[in-house]
């Protein structure tokens, strides 16, 4: 485990913890604050989890992002002063990882130890402070996952019965024909298999109601709205039993009545979040302490898995269900999915070394709003490095402990008096911490950030406006501009302290680097100290090396760019690589397609599929009904007026229940969809 508890940090993890307290005490028309230590009580506990990753390759920059949001937030409640169990792991069983160890030759517990093992690295280089790190293949999961399925099978929930229908193995997820789109994987667009074995069943269908119930009265169950709403809409299309065992490979973990079998990998991985709390032992403190979970973090396809399966599984054991799932979005670039084969993941591991952890922790945080997608650009990263970063913050620390050496000594002064930028900056910083709190109860990072760097352009800017520079010119001869100038230091060290206290839970190295700067080193931060000011008078400061060093923005696109070559070739990804096409076809193959010019009149949602839209289209004299499995990708108002490509003489086909008499042509990447349009007439043929 990356993370220790210091003996400092112990204290939030019991029932106690100490804070300091500033009493009111007037002076020069405002309220001073004054140090004494008191206790403040624990607020209780906050579990939160990432998902398992699959150690199937080494993680990118897209799986950093949600373990760096859950870290970020382990951190403020640790902060906030609540009991925290923050996990993570690897979901090691299934049949991509058995698939990948025979391609490489080795086993596929050999396989996963080496990825697990850079996985671990990877949180360890970015100060991920898990509290438990569970690996699918260790005993005491093995264990636990197999005396859950007797649980469920002597409920009754279990049967045997025979699979037939389709398998994606990269989302080790089963398809019913009528789910798929376009013969793929309604998830991720890529072929499936088609799979006929004995299998065990569950009975979700059974739970189908209670299911209902969950997302339809109570909304925070399942955030964002709109996955909730196509939760309702998965389930309200029914639930058919899900196929819980396998026997076409066997790396998985045994079912406990047939040894032919392994249990399916995405029953074996979601009781992670239980196994590990000692469910179902006996004796199980941990579980009784920290279930329900407060939050399971999760990336938007794999809602489906947290807040259908995981808690009919719940339900079948009557174990309660976790408070909240939230569904976050995803990163993409050049437009979809991070991808090995395209060559364009973003390796976290090359930007760390370049510009640091925080850096890049604060990028991710700030940049995205949770639960969109965001694209990853380093351009945009590296701006906002520069700005946000060098500029704003680093340079406010910089200017102010280095006009606090020249003028004072050394010493952070007490204020001596106060005129209205003084007042403003300190009701700017003091407003803060509420703000924050508010967001972060949302999981809004970058509107946190947001109003933090309220504060930290505010005070750069009270530097502009104080100009202690002219002051310390006169403050020997004139008192008035020595306690100006003193005020002046003291409320900048004050802003930077609960700067410090602010941005710890995103950037906790750099909040350190802040305090010690500061001369507070050794004072253990805690949320309550952003709410106070006045803690420093007689602290020495110390300079320390600039927080973010500026960067050249040209010189490092130039670079990373070249980092990128050398890494696709390292891969055996060449440059211009020829594309992967289907079989060659003749010219008079090509002509039997009747390509049109439509315009789409009316669009709308297929009654009884929530994949499909049905569309009204134009084609000249005729009018038809087209319809085409986009609905995920489009909203069928934005449709309306587009002057698309139809496959006029395609055999019409039934599609639950309505007619399609021809094709729209979208562009596809594997990932998201574009539709073909023109500007043509509509009716014109397309040659
Ligand atoms: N093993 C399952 C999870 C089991 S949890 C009981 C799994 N693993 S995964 O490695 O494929 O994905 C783990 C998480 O990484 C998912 O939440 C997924 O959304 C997230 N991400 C993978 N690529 C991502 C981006 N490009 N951007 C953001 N998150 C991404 O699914």
């Amino acid at each position: 485990m990356p993370w220790k508890i210091t003996d400092d940090e112990a204290c939030f993890r019991g029932a106690v913890c100490w804070n300091y307290y500033l009493g009111p005490v007037s002076f020069a028309g405002r309220k001073e604050k004054k140090m004494a230590e008191v206790k403040t009580e624990s607020k209780g506990k906050y579990y939160i989890t990432t998902p398992i990753y699959y150690p199937s390759d080494n993680l990118h920059i897209g799986h950093t992002y949600c373990t760096v949001m859950a870290d970020a937030m382990a951190r403020f409640k640790r902060l906030q002063g609540y009991d925290v169990r923050f996990q993570t792991g690897t979901d090691e069983h299934g049949q991509k990882i058995q698939k990948k160890a025979e391609e490489k030759g080795v086993t596929p517990q050999e396989f996963v130890d080496e990825i697990v093992a850079g996985i671990k690295q990877l949180w360890k280089t970015m100060e991920i402070s898990y509290d438990d790190f569970i690996r699918t293949t260790e005993p005491r999961h093995i264990k636990r996952v197999q005396e859950i399925f007797m649980k469920m099978n002597e409920k009754g929930d279990i049967y045997k019965g025979k699979y037939e229908g389709w398998y994606c193995t990269p989302c080790e997820s089963y398809w019913t024909e009528k789910q798929l789109v376009d013969g793929c994987c309604p998830d991720c667009g890529r072929p499936v298999q088609k799979t006929s074995e004995d299998a065990y069943f569950f009975r979700l269908s059974k739970y189908q109601d209670r299911l209902l119930d969950l997302f339809e009265n109570h909304p925070d169950f399942l955030q964002p709205d709109t996955r909730r709403n196509e939760m309702i809409g998965f389930v309200k299309q029914g639930l058919e039993d899900l196929c819980i065992s396998r026997t076409s490979f066997d790396w998985g973990i045994q079912v406990p009545i047939d040894h032919d079998h392994v249990i399916y990998v995405w029953l074996d991985a979601l009781t992670n979040y239980i196994t590990t709390l000692g469910y179902p032992d006996e004796d199980r403190p941990e579980y009784d302490k920290y279930w329900p979970a407060d939050v399971h973090l999760v990336g938007k396809e794999i809602v489906r898995f947290h807040t259908v399966i995981w808690p009919a599984m719940l339900m079948s054991i009557d174990v309660p269900l976790p408070k909240q799932v939230l569904g976050h979005g995803w990163l993409l670039i050049d437009g979809g999915k991070m991808s090995k084969s395209k060559g364009n993941v973003v390796d976290p591991v090359v930007l760390i070394d370049r510009y640091g952890v925080d850096a890049l922790k604060y990028f991710l945080l700030r940049e995205y709003t949770f639960g969109q997608d965001g694209v990853f650009t380093n351009e945009v990263m590296l701006n906002r490095m520069n700005f946000d970063l060098a500029n704003d913050l680093g340079n406010l620390v910089s200017r102010s402990i280095t006009m606090i050496q020249k003028y004072c000594g050394g010493k952070i002064p007490a204020a001596a008096s106060q005129d209205d930028f003084d007042k403003d900056l300190r009701e700017i910083a003091l407003a803060v911490a509420p703000k924050v709190e508010a967001h972060m109860e949302k999981f809004q990072f970058n509107l946190a950030l947001d109003d933090i760097w309220v504060l930290v352009r505010r005070a750069n800017k009270y530097i502009d406006e104080k100009m202690p520079w002219v002051l310390a010119k006169t403050a020997a001869e004139d008192p008035d501009a020595k306690a100006q100038l003193d005020t002046c230091m003291h409320d900048l060290a004050e802003a930077i302290r609960i700067i410090s206290v602010l941005i710890l839970p995103f950037m906790h190295s750099t909040s350190e680097k802040m305090r010690d700067q500061l001369g507070i080193a050794d004072k253990k931060a805690v949320w309550e100290d952003a709410f106070v000011f006045d803690q420093l008078d007689g602290e020495e400061v110390h300079r320390g090396e600039a927080l973010f060093p500026r960067l050249d923005v040209e010189k490092e696109l130039k670079e990373l760019d070249e980092l990128k070559k050398q890494q696709m070739a390292e891969a055996g990804i060449a440059e211009n690589k020829p594309l992967e096409l289907k079989p060659e076809i003749e010219f008079d193959d090509f002509d039997k397609i009747d390509l049109r010019v439509g315009k789409i009149i009316k669009a709308e949602k297929h009654p009884k599929a929530d994949k499909l839209l049905v569309f009204q289209v134009k084609m000249g004299t005729e009018t038809r009904q087209v319809i085409s499995g986009v609905s995920q990708y489009f909203k069928p108002e934005e449709m309306v007026g587009k002057k698309v490509i139809v496959v006029a003489n395609l055999k019409p086909r039934n599609l639950r229940g309505m007619e399609s008499k021809g094709m729209l042509l979208f562009a596809d990447n594997g990932e998201k969809l574009g539709i073909v349009t023109t500007d043509a007439e509509d009716g014109n043929s397309v040659n």
